[in-house]
């Protein structure tokens, strides 16, 4: 067992792990934060997308024990109270939820590529997107969902 120290969702978080467990995981496991969902568990869905130290990976594919110090974001961590963020709205209001498993990763890796990039192309979210599968082939709506949020933060 090794003893590691993270800031989740902006909550310091001190756990006590196997070294042999994912990150996916702890989150679902222990923290009760099962917003990033347990798809393929190969790296191939990105079902289990959150950010870490500001940068989209899955979770899955990650060893907790390797999170000492890092700050985790997951899909919990985005709405105030009933207030939800910019681009969960987005997704409500385009209609890009549909059985909604893939959702929260997608919801994560639309919030990292306006983080890089303000104002993406239509190209440019497909692209960014292309390592996270829906099931239900629901892509048109989540793309117009991430370029919504960037159309209106531009103003
Ligand atoms: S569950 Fe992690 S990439 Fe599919
Ligand atoms: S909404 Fe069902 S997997 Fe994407």
């Amino acid at each position: 067992m090794k003893t590691i120290q993270v800031k989740v969702n902006g909550y310091v978080e001190k756990l006590t792990i196997a070294p042999n467990r994912t990150l996916l995981d702890v989150l679902r496991e222990d923290l009760a934060l099962t917003g990033a969902k347990r798809g393929c568990e190969a790296g191939e869905c990105g079902a289990c997308t959150v950010i870490v130290n500001g940068r989209p990976v899955n979770s899955c594919m990650i060893l907790a024990v390797e999170m000492d110090g890092a700050e985790i974001l997951t899909i919990e961590g985005l709405s105030r109270g009933t207030q939800l963020d910019d681009m969960q709205q987005s997704f409500i209001d385009e209609f890009a939820l549909q059985c909604g498993y893939c959702t929260p990763g997608m919801i994560l890796m639309g919030k990292a590529l306006l983080a890089e990039n303000l104002q993406p192309t239509e190209e440019t979210v497909r692209e960014y997107i292309g390592g996270n599968l829906c099931r239900c082939t629901g892509y048109e709506n989540i793309i117009k969902a991430i370029l919504a949020v960037a159309a209106a933060r531009k103003g």
